[in-house]
């Protein structure tokens, strides 16, 4: 995710057991363009020992197939494009998730990245730009370019972030493809996230909003698949986490404003998990400046002992099933490196 899954963020979340694979966010290329510089330094200071899938975003055959070259001589387990972002400046250049709006381009951009990309080449997908009416046709050129793991955002690009997330359809996208397929949207607790992979047969499952504001959650499913109770941080394990990204996003020098500023952008999904006071908490923390007023909410929200669920109250939580497959074996099946302990 733009401006969060860099190896600060990474590195919290594997504090907290973490996931079984990292993505960054997108490169974005075109004719002259190099990976960012940003994107490169996290995934060669990748403190997790897990593996990192780096996402390239962009139209440009040549310039596409240039940059998976340099992406290549980095520790990276799988070089993945976007084709979803919903992002209208990004769209309307036929990029992200405008390329599916464009079937002729994207079948070239495949062939022409399959032909030439040796590490893993991974797909993350929406279900079409405006409907999914054409989702079989994609699929169909997926398979066709036999891609080695395809996130499947159950969503249109068109739909944004709202609901509903057509989860069916990621099924239909397992019977379809010859690789392992990834669930991704609107997963917020564990016993969804094995519910949704029960319901799709999907090898594991992309968390993106939950795990900033639950970073804990890649263990909770650990748990839950492995019949144990769910562990629930205490109100100050959760203010130690927003110390945390205080300590890694705030940078030194920058005015306190803008430090604030940086760190709020976390506190926006967050504040969401914290349940009958997210509005109040969201209202006060929107309007702090400073870092002194800043953690002064955070405290008299968060200075507790209190198990969180750190679950959207109007988050709609699904029965866990018991027969769901590890989100683990995706990765030691798919990508290279060793289990998740
Ligand atoms: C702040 C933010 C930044 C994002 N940046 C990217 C990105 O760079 N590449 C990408 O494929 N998806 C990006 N996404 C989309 C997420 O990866 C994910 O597909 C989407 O949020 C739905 O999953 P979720 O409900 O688990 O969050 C971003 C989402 C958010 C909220």
């Amino acid at each position: 995710m733009q401006d969060v899954t860099d190896a600060s963020f990474w590195a919290l979340v594997q504090e907290r057991g973490g996931a079984d694979v990292y993505w960054t966010e997108y490169t974005r290329v075109h004719a002259c363009s190099r990976p960012a510089r940003e994107i490169v330094e996290s995934i060669l200071n990748n403190q997790t020992g897990r593996p990192v899938v780096v996402q390239m975003m962009g139209n440009d055959p040549e310039a596409l197939v240039r940059t998976a070259r340099s992406l290549e001589a980095l520790p990276v387990a799988a070089i993945e494009l976007n084709l979803g972002c919903p992002a209208p400046v990004v769209y309307r250049k036929c990029a992200g998730g405008g390329l599916l709006r464009d079937p002729e381009r994207l079948d070239k951009i495949l062939g022409r990245l399959r032909d030439t990309v040796s590490l893993p080449l991974s797909l993350k997908t929406r279900l079409g730009f405006d409907s999914e009416t054409h989702f079989d046709t994609l699929l169909a050129i997926y398979a066709r370019h036999r891609p080695d793991l395809v996130v499947v955002h159950a969503r249109t690009v068109l739909q944004g972030y709202r609901l509903p997330v057509r989860y069916d359809l990621i099924r239909r996208a397992v019977e379809r493809l010859p690789c392992p397929v990834l669930a991704n949207g609107h997963i917020q607790e564990p016993a969804q996230a094995l519910s949704i992979l029960a319901q799709t047969g999907a090898r594991g499952c992309m968390i993106g909003r939950a795990a900033i504001r639950n970073p804990w959650i890649f263990q909770q499913i650990r748990r839950v698949q492995a019949g144990l109770p769910v562990y629930y941080p205490t109100g100050r394990e959760v203010l130690r986490y927003i110390e945390q990204l205080w300590t890694a996003y705030a940078t030194p020098g920058h005015p306190e404003r803008l430090q604030t500023q940086r760190v709020k952008l976390f506190m926006n999904f967050l504040g969401e998990g914290l349940g009958p006071q997210a509005e109040q908490f969201l209202y006060f923390i929107r309007r702090v400046q400073t870092r002194l007023e800043f953690f002064d909410v955070c405290r008299r929200f968060l200075e507790h002992d209190e198990p969180l669920h750190l679950v959207p109250t109007a988050g709609k939580a699904v029965e866990a099933a018991p027969s769901a497959p590890s989100a683990q074996r995706f990765c030691e099946n798919v990508l290279t490196g060793s289990p998740a302990p």
